[in-house]
Order: C-alpha cells, then structure tokens, then sequence
C-alpha cells in the first residue's frame, strides 16, 4: 500500500487538489490523507470548493488561520510534524505558491518524508511576492516536480535542478475547468443582460497601500461606465476596502459582492467580455476560456497566458481605463490552448507519482 498524505489551504489549493485525488482513488494500493491547514476557513473561501469539487472532507484540519507570514507559515510548520509523524506517508503533496504549501514541504522535507510540488517551476522573476519566495523555496526542497508549462522546465534546469526530478504534467486547474464547465451556473444576483466586466484583486501590492487602493477602484468605477462591473471580493480586499470606508458609486453599475462558490464564478467567467484582475489561477483559466483578461501586474510567473493567450499585464492603474475600451473593442483574440492543459493533467499527475516512488522502493 502507498499512503499519499495531500496538503492543502487557500482557495487555489483546492482546485488544484481535486482532481489529483481523484486521479489516486482509481489507482490500486493507494491509501489518500487530505490535510486542510486552514489559510482559508470562511465557508466561501473553503467549504463551498469541497462541495462543489466533490472533494472528500479533510482527515485532519490544523485551523492556522489568518496571520503574519512567519506566524501562519510556523503554525503549519508546529501542526503538521506531529500528523506527519504519527501517520508517516510515503510522500506529501503539495500545490501552488502559498504560505501552507512552502510550510508543509519544508516540514515534510525535514522529517526526509519525500515532497512532490504541484505546479512547480514558475517564477515571476519578483521576489517582493511572498508567492515568488513560496515557489522558489518548495521547488529547491521538493524531490518530485510537477510542471504545467514547459516554461517551468526551463526555469528549474536553469536553477539547477536534475532533470530527472521534473515532470510537465500539464495543468490541474484546468482539470478541474474542463470537467466542471457543464455544471457552472451563474448565480442569481447580480441580474446581467449583456456584456460585463468581470473582476478579483487581492494581491498585497494592489490592496495594501491604501492610497494605491483608492486609485484602482476609481480606475474600475471608470470601466464600468463602459459596461457593468462585476467584483467578488477576497476577504482580504474587503477589509482593506472597509478600513478605507470605500462606496461604490450609486449608479449601481461597480457591483461589489462576496467571494463566489467555483460554479458561480466560472459561469461568470466564461460569458465576460472581459476579465481584470490579479490572481495566478484566473489568468490561466480566462487563457483556457478564450476570454480576454488585463493582469493588473507588472510581473506574472504565467508567461504562456501571454504568448499564447489573452492575457496582458498592465502596470499603472491610470491607463486601466483605456485598455479596458480597447480590449472590449477589439474581436476576440484567437488563442491557442497550451499543451497539456487537457484535462488530464491529474491523471499524469497519479501515473507519475507512482510510478517514481514504485522506482524509489525498488532501488
Ligand atoms: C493567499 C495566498 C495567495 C493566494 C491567495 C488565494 C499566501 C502568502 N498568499 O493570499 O498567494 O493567491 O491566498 O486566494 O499564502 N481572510 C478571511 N477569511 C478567509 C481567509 C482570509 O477573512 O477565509 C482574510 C484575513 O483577514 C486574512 C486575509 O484575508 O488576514 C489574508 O489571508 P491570507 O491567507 O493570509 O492571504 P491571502 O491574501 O488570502
Ligand atoms: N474563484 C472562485 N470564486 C471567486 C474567485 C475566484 O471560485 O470568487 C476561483 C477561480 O476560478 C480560480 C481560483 O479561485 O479557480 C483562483 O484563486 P485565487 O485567485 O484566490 O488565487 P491565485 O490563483 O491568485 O493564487
């Protein structure tokens, strides 16, 4: 029996999660733990992903919660030694860039448990994102890497990395994408007739300075003169915007409103005109989806979703507006799907993954 002991937290994770899992439950001999470590515990940042993903419940939940880096990245590190070492799985999971992902493989690592990084490889080349210091971190100490684009490849060779410890998989949102997009189901408010704009935001740099906040929210209110706004907002925005004591103008037409389940938001998704925002996942899914999307960011560790999507970065909110009218004027761009972002990537994932600790227990 192989025992795969999974780590997850925030949002991102779990999308990336299900269909890993699901590709190991077809799998013989394979025993699965989930671990929730509890990034995100409110019920639409969490639960409503579990439901709606049909994910298994978690077989241990820490409860970290919200803290700084060092005190949320130690309270993972303090809850999972004692879980790893009463269950000693032959390998831990671990996807993404966040703070639960780079503390559960570096506690993982130390225990010389083998760690396997899911969407390894990419690199925003700014190490101001706490994300970037995440993935540089999980990969050097990972022992099998994942990769959903040959850019990934590129990057670890470059660092270093044997290529023998990498794999493109492919990507495992898109996973989840392709097999959800039949079920997705907008939600009953906001009433939309006709083309919107659909937006999230919650990157540090675009929320924490409150000044900075001001300004992209004026930028928005100014896109929705052009056609209506759509904003599920991240926890961590809307407490930014509360401590700001921001309105949103009262024609109605910037709608803010709370984080939305998966079906929700990809049923929003992938009817936009046009999507802004700063998130990872969601320049890969508009990319997938065909639908254009401005990146309110100088950087993105995600280049394919430029070269061979509709993604474009934006720098300065000021000239928001204006890419907005033109993305909006302008046809559809015809894009091209990366390779293997296919739906199967779990399954890759799975055959991978067993296939190497089948190697490891040999040698
Ligand atoms: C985290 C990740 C980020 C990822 C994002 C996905 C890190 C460093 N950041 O950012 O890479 O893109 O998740 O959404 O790991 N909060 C709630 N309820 C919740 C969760 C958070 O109210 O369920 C609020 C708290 O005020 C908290 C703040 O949001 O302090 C930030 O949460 P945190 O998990 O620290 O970072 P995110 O901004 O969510
Ligand atoms: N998402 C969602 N509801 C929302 C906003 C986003 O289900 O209200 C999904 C989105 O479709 C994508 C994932 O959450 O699958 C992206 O997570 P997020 O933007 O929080 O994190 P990032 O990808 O930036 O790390």
């Amino acid at each position: 029996m192989i025992h795969v002991l999974h780590v997850v937290g925030a949002r991102p994770n779990f999308i990336k999660a299900a269909p890993v899992l699901r590709a190991l439950a077809s799998r013989k001999g394979v025993r699965q733990t989930l671990v929730h470590t509890g990034q995100h515990y409110d019920v639409n940042m969490s639960d409503v992903f579990f439901r709606q993903l049909g994910m298994p419940a978690p077989d241990v939940s820490l409860g970290v919660g919200s803290g700084s880096h060092a005190a949320q990245t130690a309270a993972v590190l303090l809850g999972l030694e004692p879980v790893l070492l009463a269950r000693r799985p032959d390998v831990v999971v671990v996807y993404g860039d966040v703070n639960s992902t780079m503390a559960a493989a570096l506690a993982a690592s130390k225990l010389r448990i083998p760690v396997a990084h899911v969407e390894a490889g990419l690199r925003s080349g700014d190490r101001a994102m706490p994300e970037e210091l995440n993935r540089i971190i999980t990969d050097a100490i990972s022992d099998i890497l994942f990769t959903p684009s040959p850019d990934g490849d590129a990057n670890l060779l470059r660092e270093g990395v044997s290529k023998n410890k990498i794999r493109f998989v492919g990507n495992v949102m898109i996973d989840t994408l392709i097999r959800l997009l039949p079920s997705a189901r907008r939600p009953a408010e906001p009433k939309l007739d006709g083309r919107y704009v659909l937006v999230t935001l919650h990157r540090p740099a675009n929320t924490d300075e409150p000044a900075a906040l001001k300004t992209l929210m004026r930028a928005l209110a100014a896109i929705a003169k052009l056609a209506p706004v759509v904003f599920p907002i991240h926890p961590r925005t809307r407490a930014r915007l509360n401590k700001a004591g921001f309105k949103a103008p009262a024609d109605g037409r910037l709608k803010l409103i709370e984080p939305l389940g998966y079906l929700e938001f990809l049923a929003l998704q992938k009817d936009a005109a046009l999507v802004v925002t700063d998130s990872g996942g969601i320049q890969e899914e508009t990319t997938y989806l065909g639908v254009p999307c401005l990146t309110v960011r100088t950087t993105t560790e995600r280049p394919v979703t430029i070269t061979a999507g509709t993604n474009k970065l934006v720098r300065d909110y000021a000239s928001l507006p204006r890419e907005a009218a033109a993305a909006l004027r302008r046809a559809k761009k015809i894009r091209r799907t990366p390779k293997r972002w296919d739906g199967k990537a779990g399954t890759r994932v799975a055959s991978a993954l067993l296939a190497w600790l089948g190697q490891r227990r040999a040698a």
